[in-house]
């Protein structure tokens, strides 16, 4: 959500700033801006375009050795020029880059307006160009004084980058709720929303914690709090270069990371499965069995993707351990007043752990005595932090909008997750060590998913003049569709409706018709026969049917058939999911969508 890149040292920083954008465009695309100080003067291009257009609109000769950028994931204001960062005060001196919302904008604004101060877009940020530069006039003793003297009086979230056309060797930056990373190079520094940006130069990076400050020049940083104390920060290495980023021969990074599931799936379970003993160890659990078995009951919860995956793995804890598990939206968890318990396991989920309302969950969670780890794929980030312990995805970066290998990672974990309480319970031996085996096969059943691609995209063609889908599932099948229909949504803009199967007849059944296929999820398990009946039923209302399936149903019975491989039923929903991205993926190619910036999204959403 919105794209940062600050730059300060011996290079030309247009280069490294429109570089660093192309590496976070997916974070927000709506429009891109770019600022270089050179002489005391503030040099800045903005639009509302794409990165790539911005690359025209810009000198990239110009002199400069300090500059900040932006991609922009509009919030407040519509993505026009006047919108794009940064934005500046009115004597030009000051340019800031944000990533956030100040909720207290409106007030701030107002306030400046009856000053008389001209405000010329429509943005939150851009009060904070013109705050920033009265306290300098003022007499703030620094620009880190004065951004400090600011935000004391912002609410919201922000990440930001400031650079002060009179003192172009330096950045000052700030994160309250929304993630700033720095990179120590030789001789330069980098600033960046995302590692993303900074992985091409440096695998060097300190993250600002929340109320934090920095002051980065050539050589150095120096940290502090918003109460103007100095904090120790420790750099670490990321275990990342530039080409985990690259799309090599993919048209997409969504295409991409379908195909790398396989792989990643491998990292995921590489020595966390037990055959010996028929369970799985999560090492950044640090529970011995003891601690599982104290484990009464357990709650995912997440956004989105990540809040299906839960439900995923709450079910296969059900299944295995037998404890009451459930899952909830993240961003319901946070408002309500949850009962909190002792002997719960709460479970954060998310692929980015920077989604804000996750991260409030967790906070929440916190305060009132639950236990929560994190299942999370990006190390170093808040909800990681936050956590202070969980389980690692290992799924490597995700850049596209919509989630595919991470959401598989999350279910493998929540698998393994669940396997491990069900065997300190009444899991047998034999029955763990045949899940073990299904969970280990799981590479080799993916890529069989993958070599029907065709044959998916062939089914997706036939059915691209659809204007409405039902995904129909039911218990093991209700997440798959659930995620099959998210998947479908946000990428193709097709009307795509999760439904459970048994509800159908309550109501939705009245929307079947032959303009609405439904792709039903039928497991070859003990509610089979059920699946069937559920075809029938939308088939005599002459509704097209496409039939997920591992079973071999009777002829004639679905209009179009998607295979998958056998596996365990309990791991099915894994599996099954797979063919549902490689659909959703195909149908939006055959419309011509842009499937990597889907509209009106944003990968990593870090305001409320
Ligand atoms: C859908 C998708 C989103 C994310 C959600 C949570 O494909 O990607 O629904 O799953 O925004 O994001 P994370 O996992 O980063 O917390």
């Amino acid at each position: 959500m919105c794209g940062i890149v600050g730059y300060v040292g011996g290079r030309r920083a247009t280069p490294v700033l429109l570089e660093g954008l192309h590496r976070l465009e997916y974070r927000g695309y709506d429009s891109a801006g770019l600022a270089v100080a050179n002489r005391n003067r503030l040099k800045v291009t903005k639009a509302a375009v794409r990165v790539d257009e911005l690359r025209d609109l810009v000198e990239e000769n110009q002199p400069a050795t300090t500059g900040i950028a932006h991609t922009r994931w509009a919030t407040h204001g519509e993505p026009t020029d006047a919108n794009a960062h940064p934005h500046l005060d009115t004597a030009k001196r000051i340019a800031v880059v944000h990533n956030g919302i100040i909720e207290n904008a409106g007030r701030l604004r107002a306030r400046l307006t009856a000053d008389g101060v001209e405000l010329v877009s429509e943005t939150d940020t851009e009060a904070l160009a013109h705050l920033i530069a009265a306290a300098l006039a003022d007499g703030a003793p620094s620009l880190e004084e004065a951004v400090r003297q600011t935000l004391r009086e912002v609410n919201g979230a922000y990440g930001i980058v400031v650079l002060d056309a009179q003192n172009p060797g330096q950045l000052v930056v700030a994160r309250n709720g929304s993630p700033i990373v720095l990179g120590i190079g030789d001789g330069e520094m980098f600033v960046a929303s995302d590692v993303a940006a900074l992985v091409r130069y440096t695998q060097r990076v300190v993250y600002l914690d929340d109320g934090e400050l920095a002051t980065i020049t050539a050589d150095d940083f120096v940290t502090s709090t918003l109460q103007a104390h100095r904090t120790a920060k420790t750099p670490m290495t990321v275990d990342l270069d530039d080409s985990d980023y690259d799309l090599g021969s993919y048209a997409n990074f969504m295409h991409k990371e379908i195909a790398e599931q396989p792989e990643s799936v491998r990292r995921a379970l590489l020595g966390r499965l037990d055959d010996r003993f028929g369970t799985a160890r999560l090492g950044g659990l640090n529970f011995d069995p003891r601690d599982l078995r104290r484990i009464r009951r357990v709650k995912f919860f997440g956004c989105g993707s990540a809040y299906y995956a839960g439900q995923l793995g709450a079910n296969l804890v059900e299944e295995w351990a037998r404890l009451p598990a459930d899952a909830e939206p993240a961003s319901e968890l946070r408002y309500r007043n949850p009962v909190v318990e002792e002997d719960t396991l709460y479970v954060a989920i998310s692929q980015s752990g920077e989604t804000a309302d996750t991260l409030a969950a967790v906070q929440e969670l916190q305060r009132k005595g639950g236990k929560v780890i994190g299942a999370v794929n990006t190390v170093g980030s808040a909800i990681a932090r936050e956590c202070g312990s969980g389980v690692f995805l290992h799924a490597g970066p995700e850049v596209s909008v919509a989630s595919t290998k991470a959401y598989t990672n999350m279910t493998v974990v929540f698998a393994m997750l669940a396997l491990s309480l069900g065997r300190v319970r009444d899991l047998s031996v034999s029955d763990g060590s045949r899940i073990v085996a299904a969970l280990d096969s799981l590479p080799q059943l993916i890529s069989e998913v993958l070599d029907g691609e065709d044959a998916i995209s062939e089914v997706a063609k036939e059915h691209s003049g659809a204007e409405r889908m039902f995904f129909i599932g039911r218990v093991r099948g209700w997440p798959v569709a659930r995620e099959g229909a998210q998947k479908l949504k946000e990428i193709s803009y097709v009307h795509a409706e999760a439904y459970q199967a048994g509800e159908l007849k309550h109501g939705p059944l009245a929307l079947i018709d032959p303009a609405m296929p439904s792709v039903v999820i039928v497991p070859d398990d003990e509610l089979l026969s059920k699946n069937i009946s559920t075809i029938e039923q939308i088939k005599s209302r002459g509704g097209p049917v496409i039939a997920l399936t591992n079973a071999e149903l009777p002829d004639g019975l679905a209009d179009s058939v998607i295979r998958v491989p056998r596996s365990e039923p309990e791991v099915d929903p894994i599996l099954f999911t797979i063919p549902l991205q490689v659909f959703a993926y195909h149908l939006a190619h055959h419309l011509g969508r842009d499937i990597d910036k889907p509209r009106n999204l944003a990968k990593s959403v870090t305001v409320e």
